[in-house]
């Protein structure tokens, strides 16, 4: 598979460093609008240097595209890609409207897009993913989520779509949170409502967007869930999710499962990127690449919906009901 990743700011160097262990993949090109980071990176990997995405999909050479971009590019980058016969690997959040969302699923053949849920693929949340499907656990009652991270005015002021509405699309759920939300519907299955309320803290100045969410799911299978993720804390700590089921208690917190107090099994330590991130880049691309396995966007639906229920319950003041 010859592969060009599209953007190579922060995380497109990441895709760099993971498809460069994959033998089934070759890095065709780097492509980024901005001449320097797209000369670095191709240079770095031996690969053809690209600075419009156009000139990317128009290369028949190239069988992938890695859309490593600001989140309002992903839907246009998504569909023309798909336009030219490409496959696509998108990061997070696959697109930032439900409308996208809409129409790529209606019009567009989405098991060709394969999105970056980066944490379904690690250790722990197979585990329990296979607990809960074998029904060893029980019933699922509850489930609660904890993002508590930290983005200050220099993370936000360092690139310009950051921290927008237009461009982003929302905060601290559109960005940070979404991996931490896509764990519990992984685990807990479709929303069926979603009360959620939004927050901006401690960056009043400087962003428009939510630094802080709070949200009440109910899931269809009757279970609830509590959300809360700030991008307001004083450093990065590790997520902590806690599932409470008929049969046990399930606790995964610092890359360990645990099932009524005992550790069952922890996540490979070794990664690429920042630590809180995850480390699940290799293991998702190696699964699609290697393994021909993955995620393709509407195994995330329900987690893109539940997002797009959160940022609309918390503008209209009410609870939302999400469509079967
Ligand atoms: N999965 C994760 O853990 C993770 C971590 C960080 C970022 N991300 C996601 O990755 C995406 C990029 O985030 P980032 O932090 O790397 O952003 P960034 O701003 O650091 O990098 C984006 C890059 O895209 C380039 N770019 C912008 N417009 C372009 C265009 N039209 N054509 C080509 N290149 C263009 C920019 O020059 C820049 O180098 C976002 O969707 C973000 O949410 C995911």
């Amino acid at each position: 598979m010859n592969v060009c990743i599209v953007g190579f700011g922060a995380i497109g160097p990441v895709h760099a460093e993971v498809l460069a262990q994959i033998e089934a993949v070759s890095i065709y090109g780097i492509c980024d609008c901005d001449r320097e980071k797209a000369n670095k990176g191709a240079a770095r990997y031996g690969a053809k240097t690209f600075y419009d995405f156009s000139d990317c999909i128009n290369d028949r050479n190239i069988d992938v595209v890695h859309i490593c971009t600001p989140h309002y590019l992903h839907f246009e980058m998504i569909t023309k890609a798909l336009d030219s016969g490409k496959l696509v690997v998108v990061e997070k959040p696959a697109v930032m409207k439900s409308s996208e969302l809409d129409t790529l699923m209606a019009s567009y053949d989405v098991s060709k897009v394969f999105p970056i849920v980066q944490n379904r693929t690690n250790v722990c949340v197979q585990r329990l993913r296979e607990l809960i499907v074998s029904n060893y656990l029980g019933r699922l009652k509850g489930i609660k989520g904890i993002l508590t991270w930290n983005r200050n005015a220099d993370y936000y002021n360092s690139a310009a779509w950051r921290g927008t509405k237009k461009y982003e699309g929302g905060g601290v759920l559109i960005n940070q949170a979404v991996h931490t939300l896509d764990l519990m519907i992984y685990f807990a299955g479709e929303a069926e409502s979603i009360s959620a309320s939004m927050q901006n803290h401690s960056l009043t100045d400087i962003i428009e967007v939510e630094d802080t969410v709070n949200a009440y799911i109910r899931f269809r299978n009757r279970a609830v869930g509590i959300f809360y993720a700030t991008n307001a804390y004083s450093e990065n700590s590790d997520i902590q999710l806690e599932l409470d089921f008929e049969n046990a208690k399930a606790a995964y917190v610092h890359g360990r499962l645990y099932i009524n107090g005992e550790m069952v099994c922890s996540d490979d330590k070794s990664f690429s990127g920042k630590k809180y991130w995850g480390n699940g880049h290799l293991s998702i691309l190696q699964n699609l690449y290697a393994n021909n396995s993955s995620f393709c966007l509407a195994d995330i639906k329900n987690t893109m919906d539940a997002m797009f229920a959160m940022y609309e319950s918390a503008e209209k003041g009410c609870p939302v009901i999400l469509q079967k």
